[in-house]
């Protein structure tokens, strides 16, 4: 069966009972901070889930792409991958189990026409918050599941949500293809799940509302929210065991196999990892997301860069990223209709995609003589490897194939420093984040708070002076001097350089006061204070302003410490204009 049969199959067979069609929602959602992505189809929905009447009814079927940034390194193995769709009904406070494993069961039996005898089934065993999920039990006994095909699992196998900290959430059924139902009958146990017991489906019954103390409340209503993968599903049907082998995949993985002229067979993972990443990076791009340091653009930097990495590995060092994705667009029988955007943004992705692998070779060759510089001189340790990976976002596993290559043996605490420096990095941007890491900007010494606020200064003097695009991208301080970086197209002109100078200057003259005020994060951007990493802030952040905090010269989301006026700052110069690095300008500056 094709995912396209699939998909249109369970569309039409719930419009059959009065299900009502909604369209997949953008892979980013909007207006939530709480998620880079959507990753389950009930993701958009927790406002219904909670009680708000949905304007098309109580019962709803979707067919919705979902993003799991937790499988990213999972991805390589038969099962697992980052973009998928996910095939959905809900009942918004209408039908309740009973119903939903009858809808399940009819339309497995049905209308797939999967032998009923090779379900296995799953259901809560229940715990001190909710009881032993019987009447599941009993609605799958009663349609002819035989009692030694349902198994009771504890809370972390059968119990779903909420997706964040707080939310809809309640004990759910599983619903289990048994792939090897030629081999004797084996005990069901979670482990064996993966290979022999394929899960398909999962239908949550979300009567919970876990809230901010950690108590599981009725909600107002009982819903419903079911899942089932479209890409295992496929699997499934196909009689297969590798998804990648489905119909789904087999466009893709030829094609890399084309490009590398590699079989898939003794490349597996690599191709695997190819496939995969690259449709996840085509569908981000298709919503407009751009590669980038930050969030959603970040992750769509990372899958492209993976994806370029193992490529590298089977061999293939030309541009090979957007020729993939066009056999990935190609796919129209599987994504045609459903996501129009693939062909409206075609251009776009096609062409992100060339200059984002442009810039990684870029900073792979950088990276692989600073690799081999560090071999040469016996200097490879695992703090120096770590910096290459922080800097030039080198892969480990390509430092330490380099150092194979080059026949250099790693010193035994390698490993061990690699990780210590990256954990102690997390934990440091971590604690920065909350606001209790003074860092770089620590001793208090009165040039680095003079060039800090000054940097204020300038971030607000390039906005007004080039424009709103511009937006900090980095800042560097020493005694010495500032460092900025900031998004512009191009290079400033001599005349622009002169602007900028003059403006801060006035504004040093001008005596402004420095003051503080602690927000929460949400009043923050109802000012429009200038922030970044939007989802690293904390609830409570502190907004400095320059000038009258009414009307001030610049407002920036920001740790401290600054001057009390900028009066005593003295005389700003720009020294240097560069690029930084596309679409990036960098500055350095003095204050004399
Ligand atoms: N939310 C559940 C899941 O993701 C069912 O849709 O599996």
């Amino acid at each position: 069966m094709q995912a396209r049969d699939l998909k249109d199959k369970y569309i039409s067979f719930f419009k059959s009972k009065n299900h009502s069609e909604i369209p997949s929602y953008p892979i980013v959602p909007e207006n939530d901070r709480s998620a880079l992505f959507i990753s389950a189809g009930m993701h958009p929905l927790v406002p219904y889930l909670l009680g708000q009447p949905h304007p098309q009814g109580k019962r709803l079927v979707s067919i919705q792409e979902c993003l799991r940034t937790g499988d990213i390194e999972e991805t390589g193995d038969t099962t697992h991958h980052t973009w998928f769709e996910m095939l959905g009904n809900w009942s918004l406070g209408d039908y309740f189990k009973d119903e939903s494993i009858a809808l399940s069961y009819e339309f497995l039996t049905k209308i797939l026409n999967i032998d009923p005898s090779l379900l296995h089934i799953t259901c809560f065993e229940g715990n001190k918050d909710a009881p032993k999920d019987e009447v599941s039990q009993k609605a799958w006994l009663s349609l002819g599941i035989k009692k030694d095909h349902i198994h009771f699992l504890p809370k972390k196998d059968n119990w779903w949500g909420p997706a964040g900290t707080t939310g809809p959430c309640g004990p759910d059924t599983e619903i289990f293809v048994d792939v090897f139902p030629s081999l004797a009958q084996e005990d069901f146990v979670a482990g064996n799940l993966r290979g022999r017991y394929i899960e398909i489906w999962n239908n949550v019954f979300m009567q919970y509302n876990l809230d901010e103390k950690g108590n599981y409340q009725n909600l107002s209503q009982k819903n419903v929210d079911t899942g089932m993968g479209v890409e295992r599903t496929i699997t499934v049907l196909s009689g297969l065991t590798d998804n990648y082998q489905s119909t789904i995949w087999k466009p893709i993985i030829q094609k890399i196999e084309d490009q590398t002229s590699l079989p898939y067979k003794t490349n597996e993972s690599s191709m695997r990892i190819i496939a995969d990443h690259l449709r996840s990076a085509v569908f981000v791009l298709a919503d407009e997301i751009e590669p980038s340091p930050k969030e959603a653009g970040y992750v769509l930097r990372r899958l492209i860069r993976r994806a370029i990495v193992q490529a590298k590995k089977l061999g293939l060092t030309k541009n090979f990223t957007s020729s993939l994705a066009q056999t990935i667009i190609d796919n129209k029988d599987n994504y045609a209709g459903d996501y129009p955007e693939l062909e409206r943004n075609h251009d776009f992705i096609l062409k992100s995609l060339d200059d984002e692998e442009n810039r990684f070779r870029v900073t792979l060759d950088k990276g692989l003589k600073e690799i081999s510089r560090l071999i040469d001189k016996k200097q490879l340790t695992g703090l120096n490897a770590f910096n290459i990976y922080q800097s030039h976002g080198f892969p480990l596993e390509m430092i330490v194939e380099e150092a194979q290559k080059a026949n250099h043996s790693l010193d035994k605490n390698f490993q061990k420093d690699f990780k210590n420096a990256k954990e102690g990095h997390i934990k440091l941007s971590q604690t920065a984040a909350k606001g209790k890491f003074a860092g770089g900007l620590a001793g208090d010494d009165p040039k680095i708070l003079a060039y800090h606020t000054t940097t204020h200064l300038l971030h607000a003097a390039l906005r007004e002076i080039l424009g709103d695009h511009v937006s900090q991208s980095g800042s560097n301080i020493t005694k010495e001097r500032l460092r900025f970086d900031f998004t512009h197209p191009q290079k400033l002109t001599d005349d622009e350089i002169k602007k900028i100078e003059d403006q801060v200057n006035k504004h040093i003259s001008s005596s402004l006061p420095i003051t503080q005020e602690t927000m929460t994060y949400e009043e923050s951007q109802k000012k429009g204070i200038i922030s970044f990493f939007k989802d690293r802030y904390p609830q409570k952040v502190t907004a400095y302003f320059i000038g009258d905090p009414k009307n001030p010269i610049s407002a920036e989301l920001c740790m401290g410490p600054h001057v009390e006026n900028t009066k005593d700052l003295g005389k700003f110069s720009i020294q240097k204009e560069e690029s930084s690095s596309s679409g990036k300008r960098r500055l350095y500056a003095l204050l004399s």
